[in-house]
């Protein structure tokens, strides 16, 4: 193993209905009877076909519609922390989205029991531990995220972490959304927003001002404002960069012209991530292997960004204190 590939890793954003592969796609499709829509994948290569964001949003929407069973959830996260297990990732903070089981037909505790099940079986078997933050979607709007925030509140789960908000960025604005995040924070759940992605720097400002979040998702756009990029550093709040999905959509041209680098220099509290490994041609040991060897950050620049993703992970003190020592042991070496 190099020195990268050896180095123990962790992600604190990745979806889990974006991490499910072509192949495991049109398996669960089939065994649910359920038809795919023509022109979900390429031609060529056979991945999930799309041009921009909204296009993948809509591809996002169709895989995970294939999906019917707790079953279906459970495979999917058993085989995706195997692979991040293998790889080197301690610890994954997945987010998953309710309103997907809904439309479904299968229900958020069914998804959760799945999900749960299968995180346990990972940490038996590959030692890697894994929490969940359910997400509402920002296009189905706030009176839609509320009711999601009150469902995950009442199915409260020690695995449950967390509370985000993934989806198209440009509809609606962050304030419209302050009662949904009121009620998860408090029930105590730790709060992400999507930000600073599709949209600009003045996405994260209002997300900043108007939720009571400790992390932004992405947040790489808040290059474009220095005094904003001063005040997350200020106030510590951790950016979850996602730079492959970032290149994949087309935010930047190429890996040297990524702002993570930038945003590390300023003293900005960076981790590193997937985001939806099975569309953007990614994993965690790709992202770390990609700021090493296109961005140029050393081994220990990278263990630096491990300990930040633990330290700003929303598990309780006892399981953050074990992967810490974990971290200093150097394993999964
Ligand atoms: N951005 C917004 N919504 C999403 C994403 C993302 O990167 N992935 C899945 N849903
Ligand atoms: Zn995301």
């Amino acid at each position: 193993m190099t020195t990268i590939a050896a180095l123990p890793k962790a992600e604190l954003h990745c979806h889990i209905e974006g991490a499910m592969a072509p192949a495991l796609t049109r398996a669960i499709a089939q065994r649910n009877g359920v038809t795919l829509p023509a022109g979900l994948f390429s031609g060529q290569g056979g991945g999930y076909a799309w041009r921009d964001f909204n296009e993948f949003l809509v591809a996002y929407d169709a895989a995970a519609d294939a999906m019917r069973t707790a079953e279906d959830y459970g495979e999917l996260m058993y085989g995706y922390l195997a692979g991040c297990a293998a790889e080197g990732a301690i610890y994954v903070e997945m987010f998953v989205s309710p309103d997907h089981a809904i439309a479904i037909g299968l229900g958020f505790a069914a998804q959760l029991a799945g999900l749960t099940a299968a995180i346990d079986r990972a940490e038996a078997e590959f030692g890697i531990v894994s929490r969940l933050i359910p997400c509402c979607i920002r296009h189905l709007g706030p009176d839609r995220a509320l009711e999601v925030a009150r469902l995950v509140v009442a199915e409260a789960h020690p695995y449950i972490v967390g509370f985000g908000m993934a989806g198209d960025e440009l509809q609606h604005a962050p304030a419209d959304f302050a009662p949904a995040f009121r009620v998860a924070d408090r029930a105590g759940l730790a709060c992400t927003v999507h930000a600073g992605e599709v949209a600009g720097a003045h996405s994260v400002r209002d997300a900043i001002a108007a939720l009571p979040v400790r992390r932004i998702g992405h947040g790489v756009r808040a290059i474009e404002d220095p005094a904003l990029v001063a005040e997350l550093a200020r106030r510590g709040i951790v950016l979850e960069v996602c730079p492959g999905s970032n290149l994949a959509l087309g935010l930047y041209p190429d890996a040297v012209s990524h702002p993570l680098r930038r945003l590390l220099e300023a003293g900005c509290r960076v981790t590193l991530n997937s985001d939806d490994p099975a569309f953007f041609a990614t994993s965690i040991g790709k992202e770390y292997a990609m700021a090493s060897s296109r961005m140029g950050l050393s081994a220990s620049e990278l263990l630096a960004i491990t300990r930040t993703a633990i330290e700003s992970a929303f598990v309780d003190s006892d399981t953050r204190r074990a992967l810490l020592a974990r971290i200093e042991k150097g394993e999964p070496t």
